[in-house]
């Protein structure tokens, strides 16, 4: 939903509830120790801090995106309240802000937390924080890019049905000095609200890690049990041993041809056809043979321009044989079946091979690499925060962003700034909708469950909908750009496309099915509606659960 989409009488109502919104007042960052990093925007320092990369490839810049600090543009909350946004649509971005002094994250506790506001939705895009090494980072001679090194990359991203809160931990093997990320394998949904929603991200040095959003936990667990990150911190203690190769007698054919039978039995007939007239089949009685299917019409008639000498002999069309409608008419031909005695080629028959052996795989060696990592939590030092991301939704606003080694702190910060502001922009969802309701019965509702991603698989059907259109028209613009930056979704859409159209044929046939009062049909009594729900809710059914406990239906 756009503001400019709004019915002017709405986009007052919102204004003049922005007019007697709570006026914004900075958090007293005198509560919070020294160590910790906050941010919320709050002063025109932000341009000196935050650095803007001018990274460039093959001498062109490639971070085009733009930033800006400004007040929410929708479901306003404190008056006054700004934030960081991301200005362009389907360009990469990349801001940092560099940390005064490093973050040790050594035998202590790491907390990140920070907000997050989709102003236009999230169709496909990050909104993702780094937490930037300090060794390899960006400095003043180095500009941050998609290379720059990071120790943590914590929050939402989405593309299509793919909805997740990453949280990877960069991780070096000291045997090798290589760098594998490890993925927490099973993350959490983001919330694709446009409300302001609240990450947390908390990990002990007992390594047990918790993922908050607003303030709940939706994630626990210790970074070293067994699955919990793909893939694991310890590397794999035994490796197929590279050297070992495949002994030239091994056999590892399953079955092989029968030696015992090596011709075509006398009896087997290759030219058997596959179908036969059916020998049991009678020709019904009232079959008339004598008849024509077809006979010219009787009702035609010769053109009065027509010329003999031109035009040749006049021949009446033909038309189906009346008489025919009630019996058979004109030569009976019985119908086929399946020949029983039908062979096909022969082929030499299978058996078990007794020499079999099983699939050969190398053995296995000692992992001359392994290493025990004890302490994941053990973070190398954090030189920075940035946001380094691409989407397809401009206008996603970042605030309140802290990083320290307190839990209390990042709950005192969201308390005093996320909550009231997230309960103000409450009322201006509800606000709207009230509005929106007395303007417009019949598409309000609609307008609010999308505003807020309600659950309703309808407004899930037309937010899919509005994302399909969105990148048919990026595609249209930029074919080559949009395949290859987004090629997953080309594929959605396509498959989507031609679930449309299968839908729409299904429709089609039932309609048509009515008027057909054809015996065998009538036990096709699907919905065609429920079933294109049904369709959507299959694609859907993860961002449901994540969705309820934000959206605010009446
Ligand atoms: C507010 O504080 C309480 C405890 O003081 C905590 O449980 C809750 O998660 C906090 N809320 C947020 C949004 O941080």
């Amino acid at each position: 939903m756009k503001l400019s989409n709004i019915a002017i009488p709405t986009a007052l109502a919102i204004l003049a509830n922005a007019e007697k919104a709570p006026v914004f007042k900075p958090f007293d960052k005198s509560q919070l120790s020294k160590s910790s990093f906050f941010e919320q925007f709050d002063s025109d320092d932000w341009s000196q801090l935050w650095k803007i990369s001018k990274a460039k490839k093959d001498d062109e810049f490639s971070y085009t995106g733009e930033w800006a600090v400004e007040e929410h543009k929708i479901f306003p909350g404190l008056k006054g309240d700004k934030g960081l946004v991301l200005k362009t649509k389907a360009a990469h971005h990349a801001i940092h802000v560099p940390l005064e002094t490093p973050f040790d994250n050594t035998d202590n506790t790491l907390v990140a937390q920070y907000e997050v506001k989709l102003q236009e939705g999230l169709s496909c895009g990050g909104a993702y924080v780094k937490l930037l090494s300090a060794e390899g980072g960006p400095s003043d001679d180095v500009e941050f890019n998609n290379e720059s090194p990071y120790q943590v990359m914590f929050g939402p991203d989405k593309c299509g049905t793919t909805n997740k809160v990453h949280l990877i931990l960069r991780r070096k093997n000291p045997n090798t000095g290589v760098y594998e990320e490890k993925h927490l394998a099973v993350p959490p949904l983001a919330r694709t609200v446009k409300t302001s929603t609240l990450y947390t991200l908390i990990i002990e040095p007992t390594q047990e890690f918790e993922i908050r959003i607003n303030g709940e936990v939706v994630k626990a667990g210790n970074l070293l049990d067994e699955g919990v990150f793909e893939p694991s911190f310890d590397p794999p203690k035994e490796i197929p041993d590279e050297s070992d190769e495949k002994p030239a007698d091994w056999d590892d054919r399953a079955k092989i041809p029968d030696p015992e039978q090596t011709e075509k039995p006398e009896d087997w007939d290759e030219t058997a056809p596959y179908m036969i007239p059916d020998p049991e089949a009678v020709k019904p009685e009232s079959w008339d043979e004598s008849a024509e299917e077809f006979i010219p019409d009787p009702e035609a008639e010769k053109p009065e321009d027509w010329d003999e000498e031109e035009d040749g002999e006049w021949i009446a069309p033909t038309i189906p044989n009346p008489e025919c409608e009630a019996h058979g008419c004109g030569k009976w031909i019985a119908p086929k079946i399946k020949n029983p005695a039908y062979k096909g080629k022969w082929t030499q028959p299978l058996i078990d091979n007794p020499d079999y052996k099983g699939e050969w795989a190398p053995k296995n060696i000692a992992n001359p690499d392994w290493y025990h990592d004890a302490t994941p939590s053990d973070l190398e030092p954090i030189g920075a925060i940035g946001f380094e991301l691409w989407s397809m939704d401009a206008d996603i606003l970042f605030d309140d962003i802290y990083l320290g080694h307190s839990v209390e702190e990042a709950e005192l910060i969201g308390n005093d700034t996320w909550a009231k502001k997230f309960e103000l922009e409450q009322d201006a969802v509800l606000a709207y909708s009230d509005d929106t309701k007395a303007n417009d019965e019949s598409g309000a509702e609609e307008e609010v469950v999308k505003a807020t991603g309600g659950d309703d698989a309808f407004a899930q059907l037309q937010s899919f909908i509005d994302d399909a259109q969105e990148y048919l028209d990026l595609f249209m613009s930029d074919p080559v750009n949009t395949l290859s930056s987004r090629p997953a979704e080309a594929a959605l859409y396509g498959g989507l496309s031609f679930i449309v159209a299968s839908i729409v044929l299904f429709v089609v046939s039932s309609i048509l099915n009515v008027f057909t009062p054809a015996p065998t049909q009538a036990k096709k009594e699907k919905n065609p509606v429920a079933e294109a729900e049904a369709e959507v809710e299959v694609e859907q059914v993860e961002t449901k659960e994540e969705t309820t406990s934000t959206s605010v239906q009446e």
